[in-house]
């Protein structure tokens, strides 16, 4: 029979010769996954004999992995700001990028226990929303996607993590026909330039949906749109938040300040890069 540290090893090796290169994490993720156990019990019981059971399914979950299927996916779920989401190829994978714009969001409020109204513009798996919602136990939000199949999957986390009565889900296309102004409006919007899509891991360009990446011949496309709406949908004093792509993020600060915002920000991600823009909307006098 093979054991913990035989089956994870072996797993690993064959994730590292397709170069995918956190092989030995993600070969205890799967085991786990397959197994029901955590990462901790996998390293306490490495020398723990596994039942064929066990290694068919974890054979089976690295097979779709070998062949370049994103670790959410196989998986069916990714944690961000430590929340459990559920993942399919229906919405982008929560990035932990995507987390600076949360963190910035909360250090911009005063008051957590205002009954803030939120809106997020391209909601995908919830992950920008939902986490803003649990952070905040009485603000209640909108969040919006053209993608209808985007939309099940964000409802779906919204009852999981209990917060489907502070969360309206619904179709649109960005802003339009939207006519409540909100106290922050969030967005990490489709920013890759098209040309570039597939140029990147088979994991995003071959599994992730299309509309959540393309974002026009320079990939600015969706900025352009937003800011043309954000003036009316934030209320005055209230606050913006972007996600931005490397390299976009003095591009944006402007379209956003043209558009009446100020006291613009630029927040970092882990790797350095200027990631999410933040700014007030001006209140008249
Ligand atoms: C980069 S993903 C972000 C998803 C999620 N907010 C996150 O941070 O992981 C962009 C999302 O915008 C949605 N989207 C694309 N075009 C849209 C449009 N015209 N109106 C509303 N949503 C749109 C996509 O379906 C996708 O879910």
């Amino acid at each position: 029979m093979v054991t913990v540290a035989e089956l994870v090893q072996s797993v690993a090796r064959r994730l590292e010769d397709v170069g995918i290169t956190e092989g030995r994490l993600e070969a205890r993720l799967l085991l786990g996954e397959a197994a029901d156990w955590t990462l901790e019990k996998i390293v306490a019981e490495r020398d723990t004999p596994l039942e064929s059971g066990v290694v068919a399914r974890v054979e089976r979950l690295a097979a779709r992995r070998l062949a370049r299927e994103p670790m959410s996916h196989v998986l069916g779920w990714r944690e961000f700001w430590s929340l459990r989401f559920k993942v399919t190829s229906d919405v982008l994978t929560p990035r932990p990028d995507s987390e600076t714009l949360v963190e910035a969001v909360m250090r911009a409020l005063p008051d957590r226990a205002a009954k803030l109204r939120l809106l997020d513009l391209g909601v995908g798996s919830g992950c920008l929303l939902l986490s803003l919602l649990h952070e905040l136990p009485q603000a209640s939000g909108v969040g919006i996607d053209r993608s209808a199949r985007a939309l099940v999957v964000a409802r779906q986390n919204a009852r999981a993590l209990d917060l489907a009565g502070r969360a309206e889900l619904r179709a649109g296309d960005w802003g339009d026909g939207i006519e409540e102004v909100f106290d922050i409006v969030v967005s990490n919007p489709p920013y890759v330039p098209s040309d570039d899509i597939e140029t990147l891991d088979p994991e995003v360009s071959e599994h992730e949906p299309w509309l959540a990446l393309d974002g026009g011949a320079d990939g600015l496309d969706c900025y352009r749109r937003l800011a043309g709406q954000l003036g009316y949908l934030v209320r005055p004093g209230g606050i913006v938040a972007l996600e931005v792509g490397k390299g976009q993020a003095a591009v944006v600060a402007r379209l956003i300040r043209a558009a009446g915002f100020i006291d613009v920000s630029t927040h970092n991600d882990l790797a350095g890069i200027p990631r999410a823009i933040l700014a007030r909307r001006s209140s008249p006098g």
